[in-house]
């Protein structure tokens, strides 16, 4: 029996006719997406004038932990994501990366507010309003602007719904147009991502992996967002695709001055895409940067260690090539390390390590570190960079010799920094 919600393949119209999974040699799937790339569009330009779309400062998100039985009692928090802070340019893209479980994820939904932050604030758009704290009602003109792109293109779209009814739903929820005027907006958005408009009425089980991502992106599109956030938009395609849905995404970005929070794994794509790169670590972010200072001048053991695990990162301004392998699992976020929350798996840790956390400290015009011995790789210095600005002597102890300094907390890039060779307030 025919199922009418899936009709059977038609072959003699299918709608993988674009034949980007079948372009896919065996030659093309061994290349790496850093050289696939390069036959694509060149890498995604820094505006360093464009004004945040987004400000995030000191976001939390804890999420409860409740004990078994009958009366079920808080005993403990995930800390998923603790005081995190970060802009994103009017568009422009700023990447998201760390091992799985940093709390990546819970970023991206605590912006589109699927989750309601446990603390801090979001300031989104032109007037700088605070998403974090508003209701529902309130935030209903705010959603079209802020929408997501999601990992799985097999499970982020309904089966039993036509790609017209799944691109054209956001129409009709935030009754934007009249209903006439859906079908030929789907049929626009379909050309735009690259798609056949007249498929509209097809299911997502006729789709490639990529066409469905792309049909994904053309529903992330509908209302005109300002700001993506994409989680892991490639990762669950072959390589040779995921160069032409990041092309895609940097056409769409052009055309419609989008801005992106994109999530990834994969430091190589992430390169190409994010003129600017945070890293997080259990929930904090441990560096962000420029891309020349992440992946030339990267300061933070952590990301030092990311870095080098990646086989077509040169990391020709660190002077080394080898693989750093960090030791142990990543600790629970129920119960982090005191201090420094890499320390356990830090190479460099001292005793101050676990007594003082780190700051965020801008060590450049658009360079941010939290570590006490931050440095390039062999050029880490033997004494905390960080003891004289927070009043602590070498093992993290009180020093009542030393007067603490104001550590700027902006979630943006000030236009003075610590520098870390004279160990003085510097501008440009
Ligand atoms: N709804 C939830 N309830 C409780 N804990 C959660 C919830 N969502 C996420 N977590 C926990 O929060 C931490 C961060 O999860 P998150 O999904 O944000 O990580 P991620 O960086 O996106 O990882 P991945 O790379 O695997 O996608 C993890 O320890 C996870 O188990
Ligand atoms: S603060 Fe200490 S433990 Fe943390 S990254 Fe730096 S050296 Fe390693
Ligand atoms: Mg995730």
């Amino acid at each position: 029996m025919t199922d009418v919600n899936h009709p059977p393949h038609d072959p003699e119209n299918p709608a993988v006719t674009e034949g980007e999974e079948l372009s896919a040699s065996n030659e093309e799937q061994k290349l790496t997406f850093a050289q696939l790339a390069q036959t694509g569009h060149a890498p995604t330009e820094l505006d360093p004038d464009a004004e945040p779309v987004l400000s995030v400062d000191n976001l939390k998100m804890y999420f409860p932990v409740k004990s078994s039985g009958l009366v079920r009692r808080t005993i403990g928090h995930v800390q998923a994501v603790d005081g995190i802070s970060f802009q994103v340019p009017r568009g422009g893209s700023l990447g998201l990366v760390g091992e799985s479980g940093c709390g990546k994820s819970t970023t991206g939904r605590l912006i589109t507010r699927l989750y309601t932050p446990t603390g801090g604030s979001m300031q989104f758009g032109e007037k700088k309003q605070d998403i974090a704290r508003m209701s529902n009602r309130e935030l209903k003109p705010l959603r079209r602007d802020v929408q997501m792109i999601f990992q799985d293109p097999y499970t982020s779209l309904n089966p039993r719904h036509t790609v017209g009814a799944i691109v054209g739903a956001p129409l009709e929820v935030h009754n934007v147009v009249p209903k006439n005027k859906v079908l030929p907006r789907v049929q626009e958005l379909l050309e735009v991502v690259g798609l056949n408009p007249e498929h509209y009425n097809r299911y997502p089980n006729e789709f490639s992996g990529g066409q469905r991502q792309r049909i994904g992106i053309a529903r992330a599109l509908t209302l005109n967002p300002k700001l993506l956030v994409a989680d892991e938009p490639v990762s669950a395609l072959d390589v040779s695709i995921q160069a032409q849905v990041i092309n895609l995404l940097q056409d769409l970005q052009q055309e419609f001055d989008i801005a992106f929070l994109f999530i990834a794994h994969d430091l190589a794509v992430v390169r190409h895409f994010c003129p600017e790169v945070a890293v997080m670590y259990l929930g904090k972010i441990v560096e962000i940067a420029d891309r020349e200072s992440i992946y030339n001048h990267a300061h933070h053991p952590y990301t030092q260690a990311l870095l080098s695990a990646v086989p077509d990162i040169k990391q020709a301004g660190q002077g080394r090539r080898e693989r750093i392998r960090l030791e142990g699992d990543v600790p629970s976020p129920i119960n982090p390390p005191s201090g420094c929350r890499f320390r356990t798996r830090c190479p460099l840790a001292q005793e101050i390590c676990a007594k003082v956390e780190p700051p965020l400290l801008q060590i450049g015009p658009r360079h941010k570190v939290a570590c006490h011995f931050a440095g390039e790789i062999g050029r880490h210095p033997a004494t905390p960079v960080t003891s004289g600005l927070l009043g602590v002597d070498r093992q993290g102890s009180p020093d009542p010799a030393v007067t603490p300094q104001p550590v700027g907390t902006n979630p943006g890039y000030d236009k003075q920094w610590f520098d870390l060779d004279s160990q003085q307030m510097v501008s440009a």
